[in-house]
């Protein structure tokens, strides 16, 4: 099947999204955020909240924190019918995008040691493995995998 190449737009997140990201956030997560954690992080000035639309419609969100260099990626997730269409992908661009304004030069996050797509996709954006947080995730007692990179080499 050949896929035809999405018009995705990105934007600010705001507090009238959450009804919609909430869904994707609850299809996508055992453990989701709540809509106070997302208010709390549209409501904090060194957190950063974006939305990805096509046509209009909410598919995806990222979120994530600058402190000094270091951007933490906290949050991403897509729409699960709008996977595997370069998403995440325009997600994370618009995130190293404000890692070079905002003089960000490193990027870390933990990413759960069974979530090939999370792994891949992060590895594409030069992610790479640092690290091991054993037993870091409650429910299942699955290891978190922390990646790092480096947006200025
Ligand atoms: C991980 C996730 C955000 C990827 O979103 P997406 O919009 O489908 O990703 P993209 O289309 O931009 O894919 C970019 C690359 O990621 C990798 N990737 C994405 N989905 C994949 C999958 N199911 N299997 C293997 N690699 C995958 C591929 O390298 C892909 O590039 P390619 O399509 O050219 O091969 C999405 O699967 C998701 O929402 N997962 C549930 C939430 C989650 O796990 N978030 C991460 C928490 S750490």
């Amino acid at each position: 099947m050949t896929s035809i190449a999405l018009d995705i737009e990105t934007r600010e997140m705001a507090a009238d999204d959450l009804d919609d990201v909430l869904v994707i956030e609850h299809a996508s997560f055992s453990i989701p955020w709540s809509r106070n954690i997302f208010l709390g992080e549209i409501e904090t000035s060194f957190c950063h909240s974006l939305v990805a639309l096509v046509k209009g419609r909410i598919v995806g969100y990222i979120c994530f924190a600058i402190v000094c260099d270091e951007i933490h990626l906290r949050n991403i997730a897509v729409h699960r019918q709008w996977k595997r269409r370069g998403v995440a992908s325009a997600l994370l661009s618009r995130m190293v995008a404000v890692s070079s304004s905002e003089k960000a030069r490193y990027g870390t996050l933990e990413v759960r040691k069974s979530n090939t797509a999370a792994l891949n996709l992060y590895k594409k954006f030069g992610f790479v493995v640092e690290g091991i947080r054993p037993a870091y995730y409650s429910e299942t007692r699955e290891d978190a995998l922390i990646m790092w990179a480096d947006f200025g080499s």
